[in-house]
């Protein structure tokens, strides 16, 4: 069975040869989905627990020193998930248990005014156990748990997420807020 540590192997192999994000996105995508298929060897029960101020808990399970190459699982309350945000580096996103929403969205406004956004969906999909999704470091995307049981996702960045300066986005209102999370 492919392990978490072949898998934490490979990406800092992957990362190594390149810092081309399609070329990470080609050659981790497929790991991404097998690592997520191999959960018997990784995945605790401690995993599953959400964080109910937040909608969804965050659990590290690794980073480099420098906070490169964070892998988080994420926990999905019922009927809950993010607002519209961005990651600041690039993201891979593979289904684990259960099913979670993905909205994309496009940026419309020039971003001259940097606390002000306009966007618009792009597209939806749902994605299953074994299923990845992959956004760039500008891209912004929402996460919705449409279920009533906790689902888990796992989530490979190339720099932990609250250590990129990223956003989150408030379509009704257009303002782009700071998108810090709380990690367990
Ligand atoms: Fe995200």
């Amino acid at each position: 069975m492919y392990t978490f540590d072949e898998y934490v192997g490979d990406l800092r192999r992957i990362t190594a040869a390149t810092t081309d994000y399609a070329e990470i996105f080609d050659q981790v995508s497929p790991l991404a989905s097998k690592i997520s298929l191999a959960k018997d060897g990784w995945m605790k029960p401690e995993l599953y627990e959400t964080d109910e101020e937040q909608g969804f808990g965050a659990h590290l399970l690794h980073e480099e020193d420098d906070h490169s190459l964070a892998v988080f699982a994420v926990a999905w309350a019922p009927q809950n998930g993010t607002p519209p945000h961005d990651h600041g580096t690039w993201a891979i996103v593979a289904g684990v248990d259960g099913t979670e929403r993905n909205i994309k969205y496009n940026r419309l406004d020039d971003r001259s005014k940097p606390d002000y956004a306009e966007l618009e969906e792009r597209c939806s999909f749902t994605a299953s156990a074994g299923e990845v999704i992959c956004l760039k470091p500008k891209g912004i995307h929402l996460v919705w748990n449409d279920n009533d049981v906790v689902t888990v996702s796992l989530h490979t960045y190339g720099r932990h997420f609250n250590h990129t300066g990223r956003s989150s986005f408030n379509t009704e209102t257009n303002e782009v807020i700071p998108f810090v999370v709380s990690v367990k």
